[in-house]
């Protein structure tokens, strides 16, 4: 089926939402798409950064080939040979003693939630049903019930109440005002080193060593959300590195399935993660043996250091490259390493619009919040993709 009836089917038989731009996609490899019509586009969305590793990496593709030859799934009722070989690097990669792999991210935020309210009754102490948690206006965690309870974004929580209390809800990168909402019944800060949806905010300088201070000074946990902005996506495999940071808990997700199952975790060592005993959290897929196979593939390239390395050095290229359009429609740039938020002038165009120009033109983007527009290609791309995607933008604008 071409473009336009497959379009039309997915608008007849699906709940709306989503506003995906009207592009069919029937295959892909790398850092490139094709759609039914046999169109070429670049894709520098790479499904929010959970394709990371480009489409279909051959080293990926194989271990899910592998794996889906031998066992798929046992549940978390017995144990398989997968699991420990995942959970063991991951949690070296993460300098943890401890990991708990679920499924979505919506998921590793629930559980880290969970955890850090268990920790707080039983470790820190809080009487009983008085754990409150700091998050930060315009975060982006999810759309459980429980976490769009706190966010900001009237369309990500508006009707869908009531809402689960025990947030605290602070401005990002004010550090001052995390001290000030810190109370003797305070168990976590949780917060995006880098919020992605808001728009690839990243705080100032200082602000994610202040709030470790700050967690560490009043036995609070610092929830680090790496769920769009680790595994390579900055240039380090985790985004509060660049603030030389150590977060009590790491949640993680996307590129963990390396495009091609979901995978999400919970990181963290024994004081913090070993408060959830039998029976009390699980999933009946989370750490399946698929998942755990793909996932130790995943954890495996990023040993080498090669992605954060091409995503530091390629995202340098994108910056200068962005940074040459200011001012030529382009108001700011913002990000680190292969992820930039991109604020397009409005009187000139929505984000939406560039969105839908650059698909025209074969480059894949979307837009957020009015005239923003998030690019983050696959950290495989290369510098005449890179080049070639660019040179799109500064022709449109
Ligand atoms: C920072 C962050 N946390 C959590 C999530 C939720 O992940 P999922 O859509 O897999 O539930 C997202 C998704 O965009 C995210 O960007």
């Amino acid at each position: 089926m071409r473009t336009p009836g497959a379009l039309a089917d997915a608008e007849r038989w699906t709940a709306h939402n989503y506003h995906p731009l009207p592009v069919v996609i029937a295959d892909a490899e790398g850092a490139w798409v094709t759609d039914v019509d046999g169109k070429r586009y670049l894709d520098f969305l790479s499904g929010y950064s959970a394709l990371n590793f480009g489409h279909r990496h051959p080293g990926l593709v194989a271990a899910a080939h592998a794996q889906l030859d031998r066992l798929t799934l046992t549940s978390r009722a017995f144990v398989h040979d997968q699991f420990a070989e995942f959970c063991h690097r991951l949690a070296d990669l993460c300098g943890k003693e401890l990991v708990l792999p679920m499924n979505t991210g919506a998921e590793a935020v629930e559980t880290g939630i969970k955890v850090a309210r268990k920790w707080g009754y039983q470790v820190k102490g809080v009487p009983d049903g008085q754990a409150e948690i700091i998050v930060a206006a315009d975060n982006f965690h999810g759309r459980t019930t429980t976490i769009i309870s706190f966010s900001t974004d009237p369309d990500a929580r508006n009707d869908f109440g009531p809402y689960t209390p025990g947030f605290t809800i602070v401005p990002y990168g004010d550090s001052d005002a995390i001290a000030a909402a810190i109370t003797p019944n305070t168990v976590a800060v949780l917060l995006e080193p880098i919020q992605g949806e808001a728009g690839v905010l990243v705080p100032p300088a200082g602000y994610l060593a202040g709030v470790r201070q700050l967690c560490t000074d009043n036995n609070v946990l610092f929830i680090a959300d790496e769920i769009q902005s680790g595994l390579g996506r900055t240039g380090k495999t985790f985004a509060i590195e660049h603030e030389g940071v150590v977060p009590d808990m790491y949640l993680l997700g996307k590129a963990l399935g390396g495009g091609i199952v979901p995978v999400s975790a919970v990181a963290a060592n024994k004081d913090v993660l070993g408060v959830l005993k039998p029976g009390e959290h699980g999933s009946t897929f989370g750490g399946n043996p698929l998942a755990c196979a793909v996932g130790t593939a995943v954890v495996k390239l990023l040993e080498t250091g090669e992605f954060q390395q091409r995503s530091a050095e390629l995202g340098a290229k994108l910056h200068e490259g962005l940074n040459a359009l200011v001012g030529r429609g382009v108001l700011a740039v913002r990000g680190r390493g292969l992820w930039a938020g991109v604020d397009i002038d409005s009187e000139r165009m929505t984000g939406r619009q560039v969105s839908e120009k650059l698909a025209a033109r074969g480059v894949l983007a979307k837009d957020t919040h009015g005239s923003t527009i998030r690019l983050a290609p696959p950290l495989t791309v290369t510098e005449a993709d890179l080049d070639h995607a660019l040179a799109q933008l500064a022709a449109i604008l």
